[in-house]
């Protein structure tokens, strides 16, 4: 969206423009509510603060209505927050101390949606050409521009045809070499793949991380889709009504939940809830309906007499005929297996509870209905405080 680029800003310029250390894009405090008709205030970002580096990919994660589209809209400059402050290239471009707020043309970024934005009457390369000839970039160096973007992004062959003519991965295939032409070092995806089918989601998936590493642009990519999150994110904020209720790499995320909403959004997770009995140095004991759960990572606010929720893995547990020794071995009903080659899912029930057991699957089942155990390490089991409620 600058107006001030020349086309030929390349790979290595975008990069070579980041002060090493220096973030692409940092946001401060920043707060937005929005009002209701009913007259009740939303506070869709609720002081929000992060850092995102050249070459990096941070994804904002959560469910329909944590606040990810007003968090984009307002780094963007579409959306005019409340407060706080946001940095681009280490320019202020949103600051409410001291009262600037750039208009988005002004703030060096490029916008990729969920529904793909390009102009219909325009063949594909007018569309890519756009922003090119926008700035008033020659034509040789305009066509030689978008030859090459498009041959990179895989859209070579279609360049003369118009948008509603190509499907919809090619379609969004045209709005991120559309982004990645303008040369910005920020690209802000908005849930871009939703609208695609699953192998062309994936396909797009692995290309645009191989493009981010090529052109080393800083991106932040809104998804709801966890399994999205873990593949492109190289850190992941998992927002929680407007906050940001954890932002790590994704293998921290997963391993190392922070509260009981980071662990049952991301990845699958069984769960019990019980009266914390006491807390030892070997974790919480806490007492459920499936009997006593020894959580050996519990969270500060897991106290004894509280109410607590013990989160485990489904591959970190197992099911076996026989009763084992050591604690967290429950008595339960074997139901069925899912056997997919390489993976087996174990379904256990008690008390008409269900539970999921991951495995290789290498060995056998138990017979369906017969009695089993399901069993996991201490090691492997969180405990939280159980979480209020869901965004609103
Ligand atoms: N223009 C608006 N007017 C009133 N409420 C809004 C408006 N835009 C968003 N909201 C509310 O703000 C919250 C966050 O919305 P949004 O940022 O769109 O979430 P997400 O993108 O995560 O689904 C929601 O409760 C939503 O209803
Ligand atoms: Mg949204």
């Amino acid at each position: 969206m600058s107006l001030m680029k020349s086309a030929t800003r390349t790979a290595e310029k975008v990069s070579g423009n980041a002060e090493p250390g220096r973030p692409v894009l940092s946001v401060r405090n920043l707060r937005k509510h929005f009002v209701r008709s009913n007259g009740a205030k939303v506070p869709a970002v609720d002081g929000v603060s992060l850092d995102v580096a050249a070459g990096e990919c941070l994804v904002l994660l959560g469910p329909s209505g944590c606040g990810k589209t007003t968090l984009l809209r307002s780094i963007a400059g579409l959306e005019h927050p409340d407060s706080g402050e946001i940095l681009i290239e280490g320019r202020r471009v949103y600051s409410s101390e001291a009262r600037v707020d750039r208009p988005p043309q002004q703030r060096s970024l490029s916008m990729v949606f969920q529904s793909y934005a390009l102009w219909p009457n325009m063949s594909i390369f007018d569309n890519i050409a756009y922003p090119l000839r926008q700035r008033g970039v020659a034509r040789g160096e305009v066509r030689s521009e978008v030859e090459r973007i498009c041959s990179l992004v895989g859209i070579g062959e279609v360049v003369s045809a118009y948008p509603n003519h190509i499907s919809g991965g090619q379609q969004q295939r045209v709005a991120l070499a559309r982004a990645l032409v303008s040369g910005d070092s920020l690209v802000l995806f908005d849930e871009p793949l939703s609208n695609v089918d699953a192998k062309v989601r994936k396909d797009l998936r692995v290309e645009l991380t191989a493009l981010q590493s090529k052109f080393g642009f800083a991106a932040v990519y809104v998804t709801h889709d966890q399994e999205e999150a873990m593949e492109l994110g190289h850190r992941i904020a998992v927002l929680e009504r407007g906050t940001v209720a954890q932002l790590a790499d994704p293998r921290t995320l997963y391993s190392l939940p922070v509260s009981h909403y980071v662990a049952t959004f991301v990845g699958s997770a069984n769960e019990l809830e019980g009266q914390v009995e006491s807390v030892t140095p070997d974790g919480a004991v806490i007492s459920t309906p499936l009997g006593k759960v020894v959580a050996g990572r519990a969270g500060l606010d897991v106290e004894a007499g509280s109410t607590a929720v013990a989160v485990f893995r489904p591959e970190r547990a197992r099911v076996v005929a026989e009763q084992p020794t050591g604690p967290n071995a429950w008595p339960v009903t074997y139901r069925s297996e899912m056997f997919s080659g390489n993976h087996a899912e174990h379904v256990v029930t008690r008390d008409h509870v269900i539970y999921r057991v991951w495995s290789d699957g290498v060995s056998a089942p138990p017979a369906p209905a017969s009695e089993a155990w399901m069993c996991v390490d201490p090691a492997d089991v969180h405990a939280f405080r159980p979480r209020s409620d869901a965004n609103g």
